[in-house]
């Protein structure tokens, strides 16, 4: 009785409640990972990533395919080499699986945009993001190597470049080493905010790059810090970054949204390997319903400021979109 304010007048229909809602998404921004291994005829599932496979070049069609049919076409490269030593050498030979990987989709997919993930990880025999000395990871001399690794890549197909590696100056050094070859359009997103998280577990099995001893603390950032954050993303603005990115996504939604009104760049944000497969774990056990989960997920990295979503589940995401459940 009396009563104005009826925010559940909004709510009564849903036509309304679609007409009203606020955050509104679309395929065109989902990025999906993808993890490529040298071989032949490969399709093998990551144990701790159930649904997610390693795909050798001639069987990674498969799954490009079937990302484009449902209208998603960006995806990000992990490559993940036979050999791996000291210096991380397979990250920027040109023959490196992940180049090979590139020079294949770029021809056969030429739609498709293409990202590389700069890292060298996945490379190096200690699992390390860079070149080690006296047991920690040399900065200034990693930088050398990611630059040359980025610059593999896009020579090899990469449309886009993102640093993961979390080396202060990375993003400036790639720039610089794009443009003397002559790269001046290809774009650096840089994972600027990027923490030392206990949610990339499935991933390091995924790609087989856990540290072998220590952990990456000394690089990636200390998640109880929040104006570090904002520290590391006008470092790589200042530097030249294109896009800046937050990972993981669902535990950092503030920083999602601080650094989205902080910066006028593009903000993604990851949603990494272990948001997934807690996901798929709770799903399994019949805890939680997988699509909704998934759904509410996205959707509340959308909310919080995100413009490109990089998501294990972009295909599923897609398809939702498509039935309206979201979007
Ligand atoms: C490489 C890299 C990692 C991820 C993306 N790039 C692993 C790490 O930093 O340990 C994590 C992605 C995920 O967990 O899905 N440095």
């Amino acid at each position: 009785m009396g009563q104005s304010e009826r925010p559940r007048r909004l709510r009564s229909n849903a036509v309304l409640r679609k007409m009203v809602r606020e955050t509104r998404m679309d395929k065109s921004s989902l990025v999906y990972p993808m993890f490529v291994v040298e071989g032949k005829n490969i399709k093998e599932e990551i144990s701790s990533m159930p649904g997610q496979f390693r795909y050798s070049p001639d069987r990674m069609g498969e799954k490009l395919e079937a990302l484009s049919d449902m209208g998603v076409s960006s995806v990000m490269f992990f490559g993940i080499p036979k050999h791996k030593d000291e210096m991380g050498s397979m990250a920027y030979a040109q023959d490196g699986i992940v180049q090979r990987a590139f020079a294949k989709a770029k021809k056969e997919y030429p739609d498709l945009y293409l990202i590389g993930d700069v890292c060298m990880c996945e490379y190096t025999s200690h699992g390390h993001c860079g070149i080690l000395c006296k047991g920690d990871v040399d900065n200034d001399r990693t930088l050398e190597f990611l630059a040359k690794t980025a610059v593999s890549q896009v020579q090899a197909g990469a449309d886009m470049v993102a640093p993961s590696d979390m080396m202060d100056g990375r993003v400036a050094a790639i720039r610089s080493a794009l443009d003397e070859n002559g790269f001046f359009n290809v774009p650096v997103m840089a994972y600027s905010a990027k923490f030392a998280s206990s949610f990339y577990g499935p991933f390091r099995d995924a790609a087989e790059s856990a540290p072998a001893f220590g952990d990456r603390k000394t690089y990636q950032m200390d998640f109880h810090n929040r104006r570090e954050a904002l520290k590391e993303v006008f470092l790589d603005v200042k530097e030249g970054a294109d896009i800046v990115m937050v990972k993981p996504a669902m535990a950092y939604g503030d920083l999602i949204r601080e650094i989205k009104d902080s910066v006028n760049l593009p903000v993604a944000s990851y949603s990494v390997s272990g948001e997934y497969s807690m996901v798929k774990a709770a799903a399994a056990a019949g805890y939680v319903e997988e699509k909704k989960i998934m759904c509410e997920m996205a959707v509340s990295a959308y909310r919080a400021g995100t413009d490109i979503y990089i998501t294990y589940f972009a295909e599923e995401l897609a398809e939702c979109m498509d039935e309206g459940v979201i979007g």
